[in-house]
């Protein structure tokens, strides 16, 4: 039996529903520009009947999928999102032109899909706004967009070091931050990012920085989040990406190394008493934690 399920062109955009590894099907309606670039994929039912409860609402009049009514949270019904909606929500997020037009360029470039989405990118300059942030890291910044995101709201004397191992996306990366006139901002350190993160403990930057984003290789996770954990302030931010991998965390048949390493991050981090967290289904899944 199968079903379709909506999945975005933007970053693995496919809420709790599933992977874009080891699809039955995969249909691209549209790639050309903006948000309107969405494809269902056709998946076994096998996969998404690992969510209790979970009823499917698919159809051409449907706006959105029941993920949850159980009693247990009071019948509170919990949506996900289908295209029609997200894209009602992308018309929602107040993307910047220069953030448009680095995510068009890098639509057209290998790897792609690893930037995160626009509503993604807002969430994490707000978060950045909120707290008033003056210096920030980013762990894996690609192309730039979300780092770009985060330095159009930094005040002029912010800073945020940016910690990425491939050249040519610097490159990318480095033509929008000036275009965007945040050079003086962002501090580029080419290079493996958990040795960045281990001189900047070692120059003494301990316990002074208010966020920091880590977006990079899924198996170093728990490294990252221990070495920020040290360079970031009390009550400052740590935000994850990826947390919920393409749904393959809950998925109990999915056992590959990264899904186990994220699965194993992920329960770490519910159990560490130094963070609060919030594990939001925005994107791929994002985790933020504050520090105690
Ligand atoms: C998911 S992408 C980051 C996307 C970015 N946040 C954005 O919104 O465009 C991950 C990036 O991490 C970089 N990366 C992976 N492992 C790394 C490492 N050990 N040190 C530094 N960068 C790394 C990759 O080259 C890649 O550009």
């Amino acid at each position: 039996m199968s079903i379709w399920l909506p999945a975005h062109i933007f970053k693995n955009h496919c809420f709790i529903f599933g992977p874009r590894i080891g699809l039955n099907s995969c249909r691209v309606h549209s790639l050309s520009n903006g948000f309107a670039g969405l494809f269902p994929i056709k998946r076994r039912a096998s996969v998404t009947t690992a969510v209790p409860n979970h009823r499917i609402r698919a159809g051409k009049r449907e706006t959105y999928t029941v993920v949850s009514d159980n009693v247990n949270y009071g019948g509170k019904q919990v949506i996900s999102v289908t295209p029609q909606l997200y894209e009602y929500l992308l018309g929602n997020v107040r993307e910047p032109e220069i953030l448009r037009e680095l995510r068009e360029e890098t639509a057209t470039l290998r790897g792609s899909q690893m930037q995160v989405s626009p509503d993604q990118a807002q969430l994490l300059a707000m978060l950045v706004q909120i707290q008033g942030a003056q210096r920030c890291i980013e762990v894996g910044i690609f192309t730039g967009y979300s780092s770009l995101a985060v330095a159009l709201v930094l005040p002029e004397q912010g800073c945020l070091v940016a910690c990425e191992r491939d050249e040519k996306s610097i490159e990318v990366t480095k033509r929008y931050y000036d275009r965007a006139g945040v050079s003086s901002k962002v501090d580029v350190r080419h290079g493996k990012a958990a040795d960045t993160l281990h001189s900047m403990i070692h120059n003494g930057e301990g316990c002074s920085y208010d966020f920091a984003f880590i977006d990079a290789d899924k198996k170093m996770y728990h490294e990252y989040f221990e070495l920020l954990l040290r360079l970031v302030r009390v009550g400052g931010v740590i935000v994850v990406d990826n947390v919920l991998w393409h749904g393959r965390v809950a998925d109990t048949l999915a056992n590959d190394s990264t899904t186990v390493s994220i699965r194993s991050f992920n329960e770490s981090l519910f159990k560490d008493k130094r963070v609060d967290i919030s594990m939001v289904p925005i994107g791929d899944g994002m985790t933020i934690c504050r520090k105690r």
